[in-house]
């Protein structure tokens, strides 16, 4: 049982206030491998909450649980890749290795083994996380000495270092990934041009969001600089969820100060004092280099009171930790998160511009969008319009992972063919190609002459390639548990209409589906286009329309008739009954209609 100081000593690193409830959670989870409902009692008396709102943050993060979630906890990746690379047999023979029911703590609390949604090692994968940190490239060689390693009880920081190496797999770069060490430069430049210099400069290079809508991110600035309120804030989206997708991690870990150089100059352009990181859970292994960098950049005069010798510029940033929620990326979500609440989407308007986080107005920006904000305010807006195509400046650094040779990080000017990155990858015979993520659009052969760009193929940037030995009614099957397992629940189109469209997707892959069930996904993807209350819920169906519309015979092989078959066979059941009671009478079968 832990001690009151214990928890004293955790909740020491955090400021004692509500808005630190999820990250104080958060260590409790990482000491205790749970919430002890003594200590979730103590959290609320500490941060003076009401406990029910502790109870609903545990049970909203898939990483937080009440009940103790074994001493080695893995979480297997469930991503499409991870899956095409064998992550399903891999999980199965650990779990046999281990006598281990999946989704089950063992007897004696020693491990469980589960799911998790796509971690982010898509280029590198089968992966899984070991305590919450990252294993890639799982083979059946790992996954036996896993197995021998947590029968021996070795803590995971004893395990061999080449099992937790996270490659980069940078094949392309551009203007970001070519960018050097960016230490003070972008922000003396910014500092030069002030405040009004910088949106204006954000304004000539035409910079468009990269976290996938692709907002202008100078009109954004300039509305927060303009709203009334008493502080503005700062916030880095690092929280990348979608499958697929993993630029942010590589921009994380190679491009860190060029990520809070482009905060810190967006807190000059806004007035901002503090700024965050929120962090995807998944990428805890990267807390402390990222930490270390603040630091370093504190001791440099580039965060902290008077940033490079300018009285009354005071700006500092923390990090913040999800805990396993996709739907925290979306970026009201984004800020209930940052407030220690559950990650539910707020009514937009009012945008967190105006009202954001504490209800004062918060820039909320990709990571690649502060990288390249920063590359603006050093060189200027006109050479980085010049990039690119019409509506759509500058460069995109890419996520590439699925069938192909090198699976990583490219970054090109806007407009680049599919067909391009394709070729560049080491692709052949591709059947379809996944541009954005389950969110996204599935594209197929006949249409890799698209351009990757706002005009044509708007994203975040992930592409998923599939070749010609992949059945892609696997992959929409893989993306409706997806949605079906991140659905926040808050709204009931979107609760019910996920699970409702996973249920019809295991119909079909179990060999009873029919013409109805594919008339029922068109009619549930109209539902919840409109009347889901966020933009999961508006995209939930798009992958398995898209497939549907370009790939119909993947789905129709798997048909059993054209005609209804119900997924029940009520008669099959009262069998049993007829059997019991040893009736065979006409009352005791199913009426056929005459
Ligand atoms: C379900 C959902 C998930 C999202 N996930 C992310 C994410 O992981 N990272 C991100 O930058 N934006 C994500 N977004 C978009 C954000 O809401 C927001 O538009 C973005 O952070 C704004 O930054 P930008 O203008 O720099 O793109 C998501 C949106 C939705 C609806
Ligand atoms: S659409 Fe889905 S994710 Fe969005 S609020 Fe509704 S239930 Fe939550």
């Amino acid at each position: 049982m832990p001690s009151a100081v214990d928890l004293d000593t955790l909740l020491a690193r955090h400021p004692r206030r509500p808005e630190s409830l999820l990250q104080v959670l958060c260590d409790i989870q990482a000491v205790h491998n749970h919430i002890p409902a003594d200590l979730a009692v103590q959290v609320a008396e500490a941060l003076a909450i009401p406990l029910a709102r502790v109870r609903g943050v545990i049970g909203f993060y898939s990483f937080l649980c009440s009940e103790p979630a074994g001493r080695f906890r893995l979480l297997f990746s469930d991503d499409i890749t991870d899956r095409m690379a064998g992550s399903q047999a891999l999980m199965s023979a650990l779990c046999g290795r281990l006598w281990l029911e999946p989704g089950k703590v063992s007897e004696d609390g020693l491990v469980s083994v589960t799911t998790t949604s796509c971690i982010g090692m898509c280029d590198q994968g089968p992966a899984l996380l070991a305590n919450g940190w990252p294993i890639t490239r799982l083979s059946p060689r790992r996954i036996d000495t896993i197995a021998d390693l947590i029968r021996a009880e070795a803590p995971v920081a004893d395990w061999p270092a080449e099992f937790f190496r996270v490659a980069d797999h940078i094949r392309r770069r551009d203007r970001l990934l070519n960018s050097g060490p960016m230490v003070g430069a972008a922000l003396a430049a910014g500092l030069a041009r002030g405040p009004e210099g910088v949106i204006v400069q954000l304004e000539r290079a035409s910079l468009r969001g990269r976290g996938g809508a692709g907002f202008p991110t100078g009109r954004k600035w300039r509305a927060c600089r303009e709203a009334p309120g008493d502080a503005r804030y700062v916030v880095g989206n690092a929280d990348e969820g979608e499958p697929g997708t993993f630029k942010d991690r590589v921009l994380l870990t190679r491009h860190a100060d060029l990520l809070f150089e482009g905060m810190t100059v967006c807190a000059l352009a806004i007035g901002a004092r503090q700024g965050f990181l929120y962090l995807r859970g998944e990428y805890r292994y990267l807390l402390e280099p990222l930490q270390a960098i603040l630091a370093q950049r504190r001791a440099a005069g580039l965060l902290g009171a008077a940033i490079q010798g300018r009285a009354g510029f005071d700006f500092d940033i923390a990090i913040h930790l999800g805990a396993g929620a996709y739907i925290c990326g979306e970026e009201s979500a984004l800020i209930e998160s940052l407030e220690g609440k559950r990650g539910i989407p707020r009514n937009r308007p009012p945008f967190p511009v105006t009202h954001g986080y504490r209800q004062q107005p918060t820039v909320v920006d990709n990571v690649e969008t502060f990288c390249a904000a920063a590359l603006i305010a050093l060189s200027g807006g006109d050479g980085y319009r010049a990039i690119g195509t019409e509506q759509s400046s500058g460069t995109k650094v890419l996520s590439v992972s699925g069938d192909c040779a090198r699976p990583g990080i490219y970054e090109y000017p806007f407009g680049v063919t599919v067909r391009q990155v394709l070729t560049d990858c080491g692709a052949t015979d591709s059947q379809a190609v996944q541009v954005g993520g389950p969110s996204g659009a599935c594209i197929g052969a006949d249409e890799f002459d698209r351009r990757l760009c706002f005009e044509d193929l708007a994203s975040a940037g992930a592409l998923v390639i599939f070749d010609g030995r992949r059945d892609l009614f696997e992959a929409a099957h893989n993306f409706t548990e997806f949605f079906a397992r991140e659905s926040c629940g808050f709204c009931t189109p979107c609760r019910v209409g996920t699970a409702m469209l996973q249920d019809i997707m295991a119909k079909i892959a179990a060999g009873h589906g029919t013409r109805h069930e594919l008339d029922q996904i068109a009619q549930l993807a109209r539902v919840l286009q409109q009347s889901a209350h966020c933009g999961l819920g508006h995209s939930a169906c798009n992958p398995t329309l898209d497939m549907l519309k370009r790939f119909r015979p993947t789905f129709e092989r798997r048909l059993k008739t054209l005609d209804f078959e119900p997924a029940f066979d009520l008669d099959g059941a009262l069998a049993r009954a007829r059997a019991m009671t040893g009736r065979d009478d006409a009352g005791a079968h199913i009426r056929s209609e005459p």
